[in-house]
C-alpha cells in the first residue's frame, strides 16, 4: 500500500472542551497519536505502536465547533521505525481558511503478529524538500539522545526516583 500521507478531518465537539472553553490539549495529543498511527499503518501495512512523540507545539487554540484537520506524512524510515510529521490545522467550517494550530514529530514501530519489531518499507526522499525533512528528523534524533542523557542525569539527582524504584501508591 505504502501511502505516504494521511489526513484526518472532523469537528471539535463540546466533549473536547477544557476549563478555559477551548479544545483540551490532551484531546489534541490523542488526535496527533491517531493521525500518526493512521499514517504509519498505511505506510507499513502493519500494526504499529508509538515509541516517541516529541516537540509538540500548540501554536493557537482550537475552538469547539471548528473543523480540525491533522495532516501526517512519513519523513524518515529506519529499520523497524518510521518518523511521522504531524501538522494540526483548524478553522470555522463555514469558511475556507484553516489555521495551523500545532505541530510535532512522532516515531512509530511496526510490529509483527508476535509483537516484535518488523522491518518497514523504505521511504526514499525524492525532492529537495523531502531531503530537508529527512535531515530534520535525523537532527531531532541526535537532540533526543542528548535529552535522554540529561533525563538519566536528573534521575540520579533524585536517588528516591531511580527507574528501579517501585511506584508509590
Ligand atoms: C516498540 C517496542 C516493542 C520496541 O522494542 P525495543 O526493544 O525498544 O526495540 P528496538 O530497540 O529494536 O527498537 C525498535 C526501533 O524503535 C526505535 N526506538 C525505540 N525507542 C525509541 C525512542 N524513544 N525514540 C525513537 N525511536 C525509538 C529504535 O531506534 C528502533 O528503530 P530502527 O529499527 O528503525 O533502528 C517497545 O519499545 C514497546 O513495546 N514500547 C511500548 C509501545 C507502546 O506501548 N506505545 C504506546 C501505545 S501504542
Amino acid at each position: 500500500m505504502e501511502q505516504r500521507q494521511s489526513i484526518l478531518r472532523f469537528l471539535a465537539e463540546p466533549g473536547h472542551v477544557n476549563f478555559g472553553g477551548k479544545v483540551h490539549g490532551g484531546a489534541v495529543m490523542k488526535w496527533v497519536d491517531q493521525a500518526g498511527y493512521t499514517c504509519a499503518a498505511a505506510w507499513t501495512g502493519s500494526y504499529c505502536v508509538t515509541v516517541y512523540v516529541g516537540g509538540i507545539h500548540f501554536i493557537h487554540p482550537i475552538q469547539v465547533g471548528n473543523v480540525v484537520e491533522l495532516r501526517a506524512e512519513v519523513i524518515r524510515t529506519g529499520t523497524t521505525s518510521l518518523h511521522i510529521m504531524i501538522d494540526i490545522y483548524a478553522g470555522d467550517p463555514k469558511e475556507a481558511e484553516r489555521r495551523r494550530c500545532g505541530h510535532c514529530v512522532a516515531v512509530f514501530v511496526a510490529l509483527s503478529d508476535d509483537g516484535r519489531p518488523r522491518p518497514v518499507p523504505r521511504w526514499v526522499p525524492v525532492t529537495e524538500h523531502d531531503r530537508a525533512l529527512e535531515g530534520s528528523a535525523e537532527r531531532l534524533m541526535e537532540l533526543r539522545k542528548a535529552m535522554e542523557d540529561e533525563m538519566q542525569r536528573s534521575l540520579h539527582l533524585r536517588p528516591d526516583l531511580t527507574p528501579e524504584t517501585p511506584a508509590r501508591t
